[in-house]
């Protein structure tokens, strides 16, 4: 079993001290949890005027500070902890996530779908999808567009992950549909942490959920508040991937008839 702890925030946009403080007062609510899941660029906030303005705050003293951060309280407290993130590489910005373990080491996925503006902001992850283990439960993250794209989460499905960490920034309920489709399809948990609030001419629509691997909304936030929810998971009944008593979703593929798929 997995005590998830969810929290939905509302960044202010470049003001990383005042996120980093918020981000802060929602940890101390969390007594105890095993993953703590952050919304998507939770250090910084969304919508950035364009590539200088991003990669200015990007070199922020008080930005690189948020991974620091975040190791110092995974130390201090036991607890592995999934946040999305502004990254600057050299002369590159990614839109990441980082997965800081209770020993402070660190794993970390680039998002590879960009949305609208972000494709002149950041460029595509470069990572590939990498598998991410607590205990003995594997894991995979996407950020937020990421959901969008059928070939990524059966890819993680066929490696084995037991649930999907999925930081966002959603703008429409689409998610709230596509997500429990593919929790269905691919038999696993979907833990998504979303934000809410308003920057420039986008709201973000909050809502942050966990589907379970039969497509049930298990956990659900409002679409108006901050704070931190917390969900018991099983991931272990991810592995029955028995859909019904003679099917099996994973071994009842017949990938020979999907092979053109390779040709587009
Ligand atoms: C999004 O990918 N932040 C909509």
């Amino acid at each position: 079993m997995l005590e998830i702890a969810q929290i939905q925030s509302n960044p202010k946009l470049g003001n990383c001290e005042y996120n980093l403080q918020r981000i802060e007062s929602f940890l101390g609510q969390v007594s105890k949890a095993d993953l703590i899941v952050l919304p998507e660029l939770a250090n910084t906030g969304y919508k950035f005027d364009n590539r200088d303005h991003a990669y200015s705050i990007a070199s922020e003293p008080t930005c690189s500070k948020y991974v620091e951060f975040l190791r110092d309280y995974a130390r201090d407290n036991k607890v592995n902890i999934v946040s999305g993130y502004l990254e600057k590489e050299s002369n590159e910005l990614f839109n990441s996530a980082i997965f800081v373990k209770p020993d402070g080491s660190v794993g970390k996925y680039r998002k590879i779908h960009l949305f609208m503006d972000e494709k002149s902001i950041f460029a595509p992850g470069n990572l590939g999808l990498p598998i991410f283990e607590i205990g003995e439960y594997k894991f995979g993250i996407l950020i937020c567009f990421d959901y969008l794209f059928p070939e990524i989460w059966r890819i993680m499905a066929l490696k084995g992950v037991d649930f999907i960490v999925h930081p966002s920034n959603l703008i429409t309920q689409n998610a709230h549909k596509v997500v429990p489709a593919q929790a269905i399809m691919n038999g696993y948990y979907v833990i998504t942490s979303n934000r809410i609030g308003t920057e420039g001419d986008i709201t973000f629509c909050g809502n942050s959920f966990i589907s379970d691997p039969r497509g049930n909304i298990i956990s659900e936030m409002d679409y108006i508040n901050e704070g931190v929810k917390f969900t018991t998971i099983n991931p272990l009944f991810s592995r029955d991937k028995m859909i019904t008593t003679g099917n099996h979703i994973i071994d009842d593929r017949l990938s020979d008839n999907y092979v053109e798929l390779m040709d587009f």
